[in-house]
């Protein structure tokens, strides 16, 4: 059954049932913070006159959110792909309800990585399939522009995350952690495959807002061109604790955290935006650290927070896990004030 949805400022049609990819078009109401980030993202940069790419477009939400929701000039072009015919009606469909008539825009019904190969390239690719991004991203990263934005998303945190540490190697060649930062070092995991795929072709994949969330992971990273700036990524690969490689450098432009906080204020992009002023890896998880030291009472977070900054160490929440702290306290210091 068909049924309509407003998400921003788009009117869409979809159809109703639990959400898997057996519906005859995928829309996933829960992934609506992850469109209203690439709003946000694509709003902020210094960026204008952009030839933008959706390769998995499914009910085109995300692409008539570009266009009813990105300041006037963003936009140079706009093409949606889906190899699904379905999608490409209902993407027609959606256009008329939202009243876009635009020459902007082109509609293309092929698979996505020919699509891509057969394009000369965009300042924006957004490659959010079902599960793993894998089989898209060498095309992803070979068409991204300069300076241009490679958003991906991951839904197999099965395997970033640590509960199929076998499928994690295959797919991502590294290993994986279980446990409290299991979601951190997915996403970091995540990062670096990325980032080795674009070093094969002197693109650096710098990462400019990154996020697990729910069951998904996310990352925009920004393409550099040049052997001396991969070098510098290849550089901050390395093994974590019991796990890796993965990325040790940064998951956040500072800035560009604040304004995607300006744009939306909820709590979660709040924990974003104090987190990406941290610029190191993990946190501690306090309610591990209770129970591993038979610590009664649980502090107060914002007593402990207080104490932490009046010592003159760096803190905040994050957003990879309620019980988390990120601090460079070290942990015997923590430990006495708890
Ligand atoms: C998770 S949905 C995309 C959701 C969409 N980006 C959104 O924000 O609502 C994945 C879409 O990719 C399409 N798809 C899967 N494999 C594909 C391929 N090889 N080439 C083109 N489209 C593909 C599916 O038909 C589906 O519509």
């Amino acid at each position: 059954m068909e049924d309509y949805i407003t998400e921003g400022k788009a009117k869409i049609k979809s159809y109703q049932g639990k959400i898997s990819k057996k519906l005859p078009v995928f829309y996933n109401p829960v992934m609506e913070l992850n469109r209203s980030i690439s709003v946000h993202i694509l709003n902020s940069i210094d960026k204008n006159n952009m030839q933008i790419a959706l390769p998995l477009a499914a009910s085109g939400v995300r692409g008539i959110r570009f266009l009813k929701e990105l300041k006037k000039r963003k936009i140079k072009t706009l093409e949606m792909n889906d190899h699904s015919p379905e999608a490409i009606s209902l993407i027609e469909n959606n256009l008329e309800i939202n009243n876009i008539k635009s020459n902007k825009v082109s509609l293309h019904n092929k698979d996505a990585n020919i699509f891509l190969l057969e394009s000369n390239g965009f300042d924006y690719i957004d490659i959010d399939p079902f599960g793993t991004p894998n089989p898209f991203l060498d095309s992803a990263v070979k068409r991204i522009a300069r300076d241009g934005i490679l958003a991906v998303t991951a839904t197999d945190t099965g395997a970033l995350a640590g509960s199929f540490p076998k499928a994690c190697k295959r797919k991502y060649f590294a290993k994986p952690l279980k446990n409290e930062l299991k979601h951190e070092i997915g996403l970091r995991i995540l990062i670096r495959k990325i980032q080795l795929m674009g070093a094969q072709y002197e693109k650096a994949l710098i990462p400019v807002f990154s996020y697990a969330k729910e069951h998904y992971m996310r990352v925009f990273l920004k393409c550099e061109k040049g052997k001396k700036k991969v070098d510098e990524i290849i550089k901050k690969h390395d093994f974590y604790q019991d796990s890796g490689p993965i990325w040790l450098g940064q998951l956040w432009d500072k800035k560009l955290a604040d304004n995607i906080y300006k744009q939306e204020k909820t709590d979660f992009l709040k924990t974003i935006r104090d987190e990406a002023k941290l610029d190191f890896l993990g946190f501690y998880d306090i309610h591990n650290l209770c129970k591993k030291y038979k610590i009664k009472q649980t502090p107060r977070f914002e007593d402990l927070i207080k104490k932490i900054k009046k010592e003159g160490y760096k803190v905040s929440r994050t957003h990879f896990k309620s019980e988390g702290l990120k601090t460079n306290i070290p942990l015997q210091k923590l430990l006495q004030m708890m």
